[in-house]
């Protein structure tokens, strides 16, 4: 079969598409024939051996994809043969066929298509656990959402929208503040592309504290972090939840721990694929309220971009390159 295929540390540049040996059926697992697979920020960091995870080389990034269920394993009861699935992988996803552990399988509605099915779990799947179980967000409550069209971000406005908070989104430019707004945000600021310096970061808090009102919003989902984050750290409510999602501005920012005394907040660390692993019972939980939300129409991925699987490079390329909105696709015919 043919992959995509990381075989050394670097940029998308360095991925290849060749042939690869088709996986053998394990106990416990499903052989997937792949369809669609969802591009995310840790592909363009997995490649470049940035991310927690390393998985060996050669690898295929892509970690999440739709499918059909080719072959079954010992075992397996939660799928069959030729049922329609997307699953989570963490890596992997870039071939024709995937071996995938019957736990990370979920059956997908009829009406729902491939790619949508490929781009849906990874961020609406973080963004929930992130704004349920971690951020504890309420109904009434401000969201402030940094990185507001992308990938999880876009999930983060729906959903905040659909537990019934005001949500703010924080975009790079006017086009992906409009984004947000058409997916549900009450309103948005544009923060620019930095880097900031002392007076630029310092603008950037007033920007955030002007959006957010008076009291400051209760909780923030920052997928950015850079010099973004200590300037929307500033604009936090009395008691609220700061969201530590991700670092796609490159640098870990260091907060001065004075700031959640003054402001009695929580910084809370959210890793969804960790959790999922601990946690599989509430995961699977979660995947289904999830597709309750989203045949209920209050929840719906946005697909802006389909790469097909023989440029599957230049779609981690495009999301690094910080031109993305919404979520990026790989489609194998
Ligand atoms: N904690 C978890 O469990 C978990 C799960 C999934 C993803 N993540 C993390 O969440 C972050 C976002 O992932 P994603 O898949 O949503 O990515 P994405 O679709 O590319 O969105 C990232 C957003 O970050 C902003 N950004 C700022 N500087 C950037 C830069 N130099 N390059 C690219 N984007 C930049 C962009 O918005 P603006 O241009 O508007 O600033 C962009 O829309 C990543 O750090 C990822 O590792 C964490």
């Amino acid at each position: 079969m043919k992959a995509v295929l990381s075989k050394v540390t670097g940029g998308p540049e360095t991925l290849v598409f060749e042939d690869f040996p088709a996986p053998e059926i394990r106990p416990g697992c499903a052989i997937i024939q792949v369809k669609a697979v969802g591009i995310n920020f840790p592909d363009v960091l997995m490649i470049e051996d940035k991310y927690q995870n390393k998985p060996p080389r050669p690898f295929a990034p892509g970690g999440e994809l739709s499918g059909i269920v080719k072959e079954i394993g010992e075992g397996v009861t939660n799928v069959k043969v030729g049922d329609r699935v997307l699953a989570q992988l963490g890596s992997g996803g870039l071939v024709e066929e995937a071996l995938a552990p019957a736990g990370r399988l979920t059956i997908i509605p009829d009406a729902m298509p491939f790619d949508e099915a490929a781009a849906f779990i990874l961020t609406y799947g973080t963004s929930y656990h992130a704004l349920k179980d971690r951020g504890h967000l309420k109904a009434g409550e401000t969201l402030l959402v940094l990185g507001a069209a992308g990938g999880v971000g876009l999930s983060a406005v729906e959903l905040g929208k659909a537990m019934g908070a005001r949500v703010i989104a924080a975009c790079s430019t006017q086009e992906k503040v409009d984004l947000a707004i058409k997916h549900g945000a009450d309103a948005g600021i544009v923060y620019g592309r930095g880097p900031f310096d002392r007076d630029g970061q310092r603008a950037l808090g007033q920007l955030f504290k002007e959006a957010c009102g008076e009291n400051g919003a209760d909780v923030i989902y920052d997928a950015v972090g850079g010099d973004y984050a200590e300037p929307a750290l500033r604009s936090i409510a009395w008691e609220g939840r700061y969201l530590v999602i991700g670092f796609a501005a490159g640098d870990i920012p260091k907060i001065p721990l004075n700031l959640a005394l003054l402001k009695g907040c929580d910084i809370v660390g959210v890793f969804w694929g960790t959790w999922t692993a601990k946690n599989p019972d509430l995961f699977q939980q979660e995947i289904q309220e999830l597709l309750d939300l989203y045949a209920a129409s209050k929840i719906k991925p946005y697909v802006s971009e389909s790469f097909p699987f023989a440029k599957g490079a230049d779609a981690i390329a495009h999301l690094g390159s910080r031109k993305a909105m919404g979520k990026v696709v790989v489609t194998i015919d």
